[in-house]
Formats: structure tokens, sequence, C-alpha cells
């Protein structure tokens, strides 16, 4: 996991093909998943053994998004999430470093922070009350000296630290494992493309209205891989949307770009063709925003405002569309259930009424009321629902669409554009490349 996946395979597809042999968990890995990613089995989505290790091997050594920095303004600003199951703190100190740190007390292992998020000099456990700094070290004992004595170290005792804390574009990333890449190197060339998503206005991004929390009963993978650019779905499972105007018919006029360690985005190209039943001010701001982009990376770049949708591997997404963008994590709550996080992301710049607009059509469409969400939520829900029987867990999910059309982005918009790329809307060719990274890590014990 920790080479840079941008050599590609004869069929222009990354990451290399799933080692076959390798075993995840008790089963051997070409049982799980196709070499070209083309299968998968449905025991991917309902063995806990699998659901362990993924805990493992993804949760605990990929980069994770924990949040946005406009949630943490002034020190001792803090939020709560977790990294794959794990509850973790995500603080900028006293001295304005943002930190993370396991949500679990030294002593005896309640979590130390129990709000979503605030602004403190400490964190109090409610159990016992040891109190520890928004550095982590272990502060106050209640009583220390006449219950525990000499020879008890409270510099030994502080809150568990997650290693690795870095941002890019305003957002916060966490990694557990010690040995990791830098989160640009994790994210390699997808840099190209949140970059071309975060800073196309001076002043980049903010998080607006909180965060929307709710639970489906789903596999974790289900939606990353759906964010990650199944464009096919939209006229079918959002075919209301359609009837009532909210947006056009879809076409095959997009791209699915992959960029490596299991990224990608797909798009029509220029952003979803909007309906005309809601306007909001956003697609002139959008035009503007374009107008700029162009200037700085030749025409190319109109097709990709807005950008779309992606997912970061393992389990954040976006959806940057002409109305609105909205951030989510789809954190995994066992193996057959998910909590999501979602944020409406605006521009800084925005004027404060159009960020307002841009926040409604954000809830009308997406949030645990949103339209779009709810009918993803239900057939999702009814994948699940499928697989929980003896029959319903055998045999193979297929990713076969669009296979070989993969190549160089470079080729079709210019020198810039990094990635493997399908000039179509509906492949799968990014359902395979987060299938096959997916596989490379379980099937990885050293990186
Ligand atoms: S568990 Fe935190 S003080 Fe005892
Ligand atoms: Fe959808």
């Amino acid at each position: 996991m920790h080479d840079r996946e941008t050599t590609q395979d004869a069929h222009g597809m990354i990451p290399p093909a799933v080692p076959q042999e390798a075993r995840i968990g008790p089963f051997r890995a070409g049982d799980l998943v196709a070499p070209d990613g083309c299968a998968v089995d449905r025991r991917l989505f309902v063995e806990d053994s699998v659901y362990r290790l993924e805990q493992e091997r993804i949760f605990a050594r990929c980069w994770l998004y924990v949040g946005h920095e406009s949630e943490l303004q002034g020190n001792g600003a803090f939020i709560t999430t977790t990294m794959g199951e794990d509850p973790v703190i995500v603080v900028r100190d006293l001295a304005g470093r943002l930190r993370a740190f396991l949500n679990s007390c030294s002593h005896r292992g309640a979590k130390v922070c129990r709000a979503d998020k605030g602004v403190t000099k400490t964190f109090r456990c409610p159990y016992h009350s040891w109190t520890f700094s928004t550095e982590g070290q272990l502060i106050s004992v209640p009583r220390q000296s006449s219950v525990y004595g000499e020879g008890f170290d409270r510099s030994l005792l502080g809150l568990r630290e997650v290693p690795h804390v870095d941002t890019i574009g305003g957002m916060i990333f966490a990694c557990w494992d010690p040995a990791a890449p830098p989160l640009r190197d994790y994210l390699g060339d997808m840099t190209f493309y949140l970059d071309l998503m975060l800073t196309r206005m001076e002043g980049g991004t903010e998080a607006i209205g909180g965060v929307h929390k709710w639970t489906i009963d789903v596999n974790w993978k289900i939606p990353s891989e759906n964010f990650a650019g199944d464009h096919y779905h939209v006229p079918s499972t959002h075919g209301a949307g359609v009837e009532m105007g909210y947006r056009s018919p879809l076409t095959n006029n997009g791209y699915c770009i992959q960029t490596g360690n299991g990224h990608s985005i797909g798009s029509e190209r220029g952003g979803a063709q909007q309906g005309k039943a809601v306007q909001t001010g956003y697609e002139d701001f959008m035009a503007d925003m374009r107008a700029q982009l162009v200037a700085r990376y030749g025409e190319a770049a109109s097709a990709f405002t807005p950008i779309g949708v992606g997912t970061l591997f393992p389990n954040f997404s976006f959806l940057d569309s002409a109305r609105f963008r909205s951030f989510r994590v789809w954190h995994p709550r066992g193996v057959d259930k998910i909590e999501v996080y979602s944020w409406c992301i605006v521009d800084k710049a925005m004027p404060a009424e159009l960020k307002a607009a841009v926040r409604k059509q954000y809830s009308l469409a997406f949030g645990p009321g949103g339209i779009f969400e709810q009918d993803d939520g239900d057939i999702w829900q009814s994948v699940q629902d499928a697989l929980r029987g003896h029959v319903g867990r055998q045999g193979r999910f297929n990713y076969q669409m669009g296979l070989g059309r993969e190549a160089p982005t470079s080729q079709l918009y210019g020198p810039p554009f990094p990635g493997s790329c399908s000039d179509i809307l509906m492949t799968e060719a990014n359902q395979r490349a987060f299938y096959r990274h997916y596989a490379r890590l379980m099937t990885d014990k050293e990186a």
C-alpha cells in the first residue's frame, strides 16, 4: 500500500491484479475478488472475519477523513468522530496544533469526551475524573497521593495519540499507521482533482450547518463503491428526481477516473445537467469558478467544474454538483451497518445568502431527509437484506461494465490531468479499481 499506484497494466487499469493465491482471512483472495476486479464475492459484505480484518488492514492503516478545519476554529476547539470503529477526539491543542487521540481513558477505557464538538482546555473522564490536557497528557488524578502513593507516573498514562494528522485544502485526515506514507503520497494523483474542487476560489472551503448523522443497515463498501462513480443507477434509483424536474435525464457523456490507491472520481462533463425546477444562483457562481480554472489549467478544466462524485479509499466520498457540495464518511458499525456523517461544504468567499440557498439544496437532495439520499439508502438496505440468508450470501456481484475502455487521462484531457480514465460515464472501472486495491491491502501483511 505504501507505493504509489500509478502504473497501468496492459488494459490501462490500476492498481495491479489481485494476488489470487494470497489469503483474506480464511478465504483465498481469488475466490473473493477476481483478478481484474470484474467479480466480487457476496461474502465480502457479510463475513465477520472479513470485517474484523478490514478494521486492522484498512481502517488502522489508511489515511481517514476526520473533519474539516472550519469545524475547529480557535485553540481548544474539538470534534469527536471515529476512525473505523475506533472513537477519536480531533482537537486543536492550546498551542494551535491539530492532534487526534483515541477517545478512551487510559485508566479503564471510558470515553473521556462525550460531546460531538466544543471548545475546552481539558478532557475530564466522567468515570473517575482523570483529566487530560489538549496535548493528551494526564494532568490530574483525584486523590493521587493518598490512593496511588509514590511510584505512580502520570507521564506514562496519557491518551493514545494518532501518530499522523495532516490537512489538504481544509480537509483533515488522520492515520494510525506509524509507517504510513505522507498524506499527499497516499492521495497521490487525487490531489490534483482535490485542488480543482477545493481551491477554485480564494479562501478555500468551509463546512456549514453542522453534521448530519444517521445509520443505514448496509456494509460500508456498498456506499463507498456507489459514490466512486456508479452513474448507471441514477436513471433507475433516482428516476423520480428526473420526473419532478430536479435534474435532466443522464447521458453517457462523462468520465470515470481512477488515480491509484483505490481513489476515483466520475461525472457528466461539466457536472450533472440540472433540471430547471430549482435555480439558486450557484450556477452563475459556478460559471465564474469554471472560467478561473480554465485560465489556470486550460479548456479541459471546464469538464471538471463541478467535479462530480468521488471516493477517497476507503470510506470518504464527496458529491460536487451544480447546486451544492457534500462530504460524507461511511463509518463502519459492524459488517452490516454504517453510520453516515454528512456535511454541506461551500466556498468561503460565497455571499451569505448564496450559502444559505446552497445549504437548502443540499438538504433537499441529500442528508437524512434528502430525496436522493433516501432513494440510495432504501436500495442499499435492500442489498444487505438480500445477503442475510444461506443462499443469498453465495455467488458474486458483477462489475464488468466498460471493461477495457481505460486509457491515460492525459490522452483525453491533456498533460496536467492524471490517472486512468474511461471517456464514458457508464462504466464500472472505478469499482474495479476500488476492489483491486482493497484486495491488495487485505492480502498485504507487510505494508
Ligand atoms: S475510566 Fe477514566 S478515570 Fe477511570
Ligand atoms: Fe444515488
